[in-house]
């Protein structure tokens, strides 16, 4: 059946270039009676052939982000689009987005899991097996794919026997089965890829990134630690604490995130604040806001807001309108608490 969004094309909105759209995702992890928020209002969009980076401490969404965007974990709110279906994945069934994931993501996960038994070779065929790529065309794809990724010579080597950086390769591999004939569209999720890598070998590894993205034009989300990979981004987000802290384009240096933050709006007109500026001001938790030539001042406050009201609220008697002194709480003149 097909369902009335796909019918009414309410996402044909969309610039052509979306390939995932997130929006306002919240994600709360529920455990008997402890809630933990992990995502809170996450809005962001994922552009054809192009390569985001995600940054941010442990703990911060990074992961739970990733798996929302490829439909593994479901957004507690909010709406994830994906360009393929044209639709919010968010309502569609297991069984729809198992299909549609086939031919539209690919993930190289945290620990890449390949079965130990099996040669490099295998791991990729069976990978495409489990896609669902069809027989008679199977054998011809792994065997493009082992030499797109440069893996030729290895290919019959357990996995047992393979390096961490052909490891990584068999894992590229294998999430690019059913992507490598997807002009244009198809994503790539991967966490953390180059985390346990020498930096030679993670450098191959981006530079296989870089020519898969510019061959087939794979657009990549990829969560990382590394200057080395951020490096590469066309945009990289920064997350903290379950939302998106800030944004930067090309050119940015993870130890100076201040030079290219660019930070956004919420749908509630929120705006976050780079906690580095924050600690280097003291950490002012109250500002005065004010807009002159083209730009917004923010002066930290001393004091608390909810006490000065505390004090003004104090010195009149709501009944007889009487002055109240400092730190008295019953009206002298009509006797009423205050
Ligand atoms: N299945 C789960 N059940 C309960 N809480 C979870 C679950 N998965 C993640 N969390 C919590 O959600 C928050 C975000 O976790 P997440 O794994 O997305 O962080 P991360 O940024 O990927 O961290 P790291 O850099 O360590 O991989 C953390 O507080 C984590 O403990
Ligand atoms: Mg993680």
């Amino acid at each position: 059946m097909v369902s009335t969004e796909e019918t009414l094309d309410l996402y044909g909105a969309y610039p052509d270039d979306v390939v995932v759209s997130v929006e306002n995702v919240y994600k709360i992890y529920k455990k008997s009676d402890l809630e933990v928020v992990a995502l809170s209002g996450v809005s962001l969009q994922i552009l054809e052939g192009k390569i985001m980076c995600v940054v941010g401490p442990s703990g911060s969404g990074k992961t739970t982000l990733t798996n929302i965007i490829g439909g593994i974990t479901k957004a507690t709110v909010g709406k994830v689009y994906w360009a393929n279906l044209r639709t919010d994945i968010t309502k569609q069934s297991e069984r729809v987005l198992t299909e549609a994931r086939r031919s539209f993501i690919g993930f190289i996960f945290q620990v890449n899991n390949l079965l130990p038994h099996l040669n490099a070779w295998q791991n990729v065929e069976l990978a495409a097996r489990i896609a669902g790529v069809p027989k008679k065309i199977r054998q011809e794809r792994v065997n493009r794919l082992i030499k797109l990724v440069g893996l030729e010579e290895r290919k019959h080597n357990k996995a047992t026997t393979l390096s961490g950086g052909e490891r990584s390769r068999v894992a590229i591999a294998s999430a690019l089965v059913n992507l490598i004939d997807t002009k244009g569209k198809g994503l790539v999720l991967c966490d953390e890829p180059t985390g346990d890598l020498d930096p030679e070998t993670a450098q191959r590894i981006l530079e296989l990134f870089k020519e898969l993205n510019e061959t087939l034009g794979t657009s990549f989300f990829i969560v990382t630690h590394s200057q080395q990979v951020a490096s590469m981004a066309d945009v990289t987000i920064e997350i903290r604490d379950g939302i998106v802290s800030g944004f930067h384009q090309k050119g940015i240096d993870l130890d100076e995130l201040g030079g290219t933050r660019i930070v956004k709006l919420d749908n509630n007109y929120r705006l976050p604040m780079p906690v580095d500026l924050l600690e280097k001001a003291g950490n002012p938790t109250e500002f005065k806001i004010s807009f002159e030539n083209n730009r917004f001042i923010l002066e930290p406050q001393l004091g608390d807001v909810v006490d000065t009201v505390r004090e003004r609220k104090a010195r009149t008697c709501r009944v007889c309108g009487s002055e109240i002194a400092q730190g008295k709480f019953i009206c002298s003149n009509c006797g009423s608490t205050v």
